[in-house]
């Protein structure tokens, strides 16, 4: 394959930028088509790329292309990454990779056996700052608390699903990530503000080894915070994901003087990123970055983490 012939499905607000990974990656990637479902947006997507095909269904596009980006409303993923993967195509999704357990069993069945990449969107695993933590954050002595808040005032986007598929996801995945202690239980408890649709989630994950992570996610509070914080013996490492700056205070004193050490970190544009990696992985027939295990995890958090909400309860987790 010399290039890499790609459309990406959904011209909304994620999928303009991604339109314009795909025309920052040109040497091995061709633009070949935006699948658009209305016409607005079909409008937009044909001012702003005159040379790109714009169509109304992916399956007026199909043969023509190696790859598709699905950046559509959750809801609508399944259905997509199903027909995409049945077609043999390689597919980077957006997260979440689906709604539900159920939807992603089936998603790992078709996938199963086939020679094709498939790369989900967990884009905050690109931040700088988990390349200077990751190996820190893998050797901490447990027991650990972890404190993550995600929160913001209402935008009015992503109505289409709750604030644990939106928002937690990420912060469910980061656990996932970041951490060798892998979460046992989930305990949630939240609020249904300004939709028919948790706004507000608060939920404890029991980890391994007696450790826990606390998650904040809103989408109606006062003000932008995003930030995560682990605290053990050793100390306390924060991580200010909204100015890009990392706090330190270890359990001793710093040779100034000083309790807590800062240190910034670069911004990074985590959508090229992504797309550079998928581009990789299908080039070199290598496994995805984030592949359908780490979709399948996320997805298996947010059911729990649902479930918990909705019956008042503990959930046990099962992990792939
Ligand atoms: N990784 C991140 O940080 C991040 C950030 C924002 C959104 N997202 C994800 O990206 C996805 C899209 O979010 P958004 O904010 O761009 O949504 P959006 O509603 O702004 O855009 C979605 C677009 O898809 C179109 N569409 C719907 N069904 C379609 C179909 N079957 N075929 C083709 N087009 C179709 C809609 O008309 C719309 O233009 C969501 O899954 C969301 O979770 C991820």
């Amino acid at each position: 394959m010399n290039k890499i012939k790609v459309a990406i499905l959904g011209y909304g607000h994620l999928g303009k930028w991604h339109c314009q990974k795909v025309e920052a990656n040109k040497d091995v990637a061709e633009f070949i088509a935006i699948v658009e479902k209305f016409p607005a947006g079909q409008d937009s997507a044909r001012a702003n790329h005159p040379q790109v095909k714009v169509v109304s269904d992916i399956k007026e596009v199909i043969n023509e292309i190696d790859a598709a980006f699905v950046i559509t409303p959750t809801s609508t993923h399944f259905e997509l990454v199903k027909y995409l993967l049945e077609n043999n195509k390689h597919v980077f999704c957006e997260k979440p990779l689906c709604s539900n357990d159920a939807e992603a069993r089936e998603l790992a069945k078709i996938a199963q056996g086939k020679n094709v990449v498939l790369q989900v969107g967990h884009s905050e695993r690109f931040h700088e700052a988990w390349e200077k933590l990751h190996d820190k954050f893998q050797k901490l002595t447990p027991p650990f608390t972890v404190r993550i808040n995600r929160v913001a005032p209402f935008k009015g986007r992503a109505t289409d699903v709750d604030v644990v598929q939106d928002l937690a996801i990420h912060d469910l995945d980061l656990i996932l990530y970041l951490f060798k202690q892998k979460p046992t239980h989930v305990s949630a408890h939240g609020f249904k503000i300004r939709t028919p649709k948790w706004d507000h989630a608060n939920i404890e994950l029991k980890l391994e080894e007696n450790s826990y992570a606390f998650i904040t996610v809103g989408r109606n509070s006062v003000k932008e915070i995003r930030e995560l914080e682990v605290i053990s013996k050793d100390g306390a490492i924060l991580v200010d994901l909204f100015s890009n700056k990392i706090h330190y205070a270890t359990n001793s004193q710093y040779s100034d003087g000083q309790f807590v050490k800062e240190e910034p970190y670069s911004k990074r544009d985590h959508l090229l990123l992504e797309h550079q990696n998928f581009y990789q992985s299908v080039l070199q027939s290598k496994p995805a970055i984030i592949g359908l295990k780490d979709g399948l995890n996320a997805v298996h958090l947010v059911d729990c983490t649902l479930q918990s909400l909705e019956k008042n309860s503990q959930v046990q987790v099962t992990l792939a």
